[in-house]
């Protein structure tokens, strides 16, 4: 039996190769991703950070910090509270309707999101026939509330977001659809689950006590968009861009850290004033950007990458246009970073709801505008699990994580090549104290070289300096690096210079 707090293990790669098996147990053994709450058991769908996750999701974060706010000169940062009032989450909509559909398993007691169980299904390649031949009933008559275009997106997009409760409910009856945790039927009917977290301040219980721990940074954007304005100098068009945590009560199939109860958000709204910026130049510059980030700094392969506009039934009312940056984890292709054009729908909602004018005066016409946005909206943490898939490497003789040297937890290696030689312990202790005035650097004096090697290529260290008897002599050391495994020898006054010169890159 489980319960909530179980954690679920990570069921299957769409390839059947164990891969994200194997990213998960090097990410626990080598001290990236801890589950939460293990001394207690375990608290499903939570994650610790251990020394080399927490130095990677900070590399990760100021990137994007570095990229899309310091190098711009047309988007300011913020970093609102993440416990916010009531009145915010029901003007946003947040309230009323961010909430998913869940089901539950009564022979085992897990707990599935029901558009994710479909689709999980929908993708296996062992489903392909069941599927297809499901189809073909259901288009020649068979007797269902489901439309024929909605049995043909469901087969062949493999995507049920924007189907009603009711028709994810036939789906699940109809495709006979098994409880992955203990491959029963049984299951309880399909119930709407809303996402946000309450927080109850005070002493006295009710309605008006009510705050909610933030279920996205964008509304911070939205509620301060006058406060920005007011006391700064930005023009039209420009960005707010924050960066923390949102929470969110997920049930989620267990796929480690991609959909988690607390993430860290970095979201971008880019106002503009619609009479004078077209929104489609726009949309499609905030797609180069996000995909030049995705693969010039995080150094991710293209040919893991595609974007997915959103159907229009999947498509949120307010939205013009909305598309998806997916990135091909070992369980699919998924959501990476959505890009929606949110018209000016929050600002109103906020303006109204408030009774505040949000609009600002065009200051050559003297028209009030009430601007429209455009917003990036990802997770940093989503990015960490694309960044270890991606720089996951394996053959015969080695397990290598290939990051982005900008990205490493830790950028040079240094050791003494015997731990019992004084005069070699002394000397790399004195590089290795140099070397982490500027850099992340690590020291390791246990075991042979070969495990020392093997330690620092499952956590991605680009480079390894190994100090020796010629050291000594010459004051040079051997480089090694990570991806090739060839060694350099080189003069200890170069090591700065040469670490520099490669981290530009
Ligand atoms: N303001 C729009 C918004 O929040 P979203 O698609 O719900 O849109 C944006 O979230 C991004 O945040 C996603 O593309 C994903 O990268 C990340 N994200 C959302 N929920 C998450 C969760 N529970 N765990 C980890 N990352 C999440």
């Amino acid at each position: 039996m489980t319960d909530i707090f179980t954690p679920i293990e990570p069921r299957f790669d769409r390839d059947n190769s164990g891969l994200m098996e194997k990213i998960v147990a090097l990410c626990k053994r080598r001290g990236f991703i801890y589950p939460g709450s293990e001394l207690y058991g375990g608290l499903a769908n939570t994650y610790d950070y251990g020394p080399t996750g927490t130095e990677l999701l900070r590399n990760i974060k100021n990137l994007w910090w570095s990229y899309f706010v310091q190098q711009r000169d047309d988007i300011v940062g913020l970093d609102a509270s993440l416990i916010s009032h009531h009145r915010i989450w029901e003007a946003s909509g947040h309230v009323a309707g961010f909430a998913d559909a869940m089901i539950d398993c009564k022979h085992c007691k897990s707990r599935f999101r029901a558009d994710h169980l479909i689709e999980d299904f929908l993708e296996d390649a062992n489903n392909q026939v069941r599927i297809k031949h499901w189809a073909e009933k259901l288009i020649v008559g068979g007797e269902t509330k489901l439309t024929n275009e909605i049995v043909t997106k469901v087969t062949e997009d493999k995507k049920v977001e924007g189907l009603t409760t009711e028709q994810l409910a036939e789906i699940i009856f109809l495709l006979d659809i098994t409880c992955p945790n203990c491959g029963e039927v049984d299951w309880t009917p399909v119930r709407k689950f809303n996402q946000l977290f309450p927080v109850e301040l005070g002493l006295v219980q009710g309605d008006n006590n009510v705050a909610y721990l933030r279920g996205e940074t964008a509304q911070g954007m939205f509620v301060n968009f006058k406060n920005v304005v007011d006391s700064t100098r930005v023009r039209l068009p420009f960005g707010i861009a924050q960066l923390g945590k949102s929470f969110r009560n997920e049930i989620t199939p267990g796929n480690s850290i991609f959909r988690t109860l607390e993430f860290e958000q970095a979201e971008i709204e880019y106002f503009f004033d619609h009479k004078k910026t077209k929104w489609e130049e726009l949309f499609l510059e905030w797609k180069n950007s996000m995909f030049g980030f995705v693969t010039e700094k995080l150094g991710i392969k293209e040919e893991n990458l595609r974007w997915r506009p959103h159907t229009d039934e999947e498509r949120s009312f307010y939205s013009k246009r909305t598309e998806d940056l997916e990135y091909r984890f070992p369980f699919g292709f998924k959501e990476l970073w959505g890009l929606a054009y949110r018209t000016n729908y929050d600002l109103a909602q906020h303006q109204t709801n408030s009774q505040k004018d949000l609009s600002i005066v065009d200051p050559q016409t003297g028209e009030k505008i009430l601007p429209h946005v455009i917003e990036p909206a990802v997770g940093i943490n989503r990015l960490m699990l694309m960044v270890l898939c991606d720089a996951y490497y394996e053959d015969e003789k080695r397990t290598v994580l290939k990051l982005h040297p900008k990205l490493a937890p830790y950028k040079v290696a240094v050791f003494p090549l015997l731990a019992n030689k004084e005069e070699l312990v002394g000397k790399a202790r004195d590089i290795y104290k140099n070397l982490k005035e500027s850099f992340m650097t690590a020291w390791d004096d246990r075991g042979n070289i070969g495990k020392r090697y093997m330690a620092q290529d499952e956590i991605g260290t680009p480079w390894c300096v190994t100090v020796d008897f010629q050291t000594l002599e010459d004051s040079t050391v051997t480089v090694r690096d990570r991806d090739t495994a060839e060694q350099t020898r080189l003069p200890i006054d170069e090591l700065q210079m040469y670490f520099n010169s490669r981290l530009m890159k």
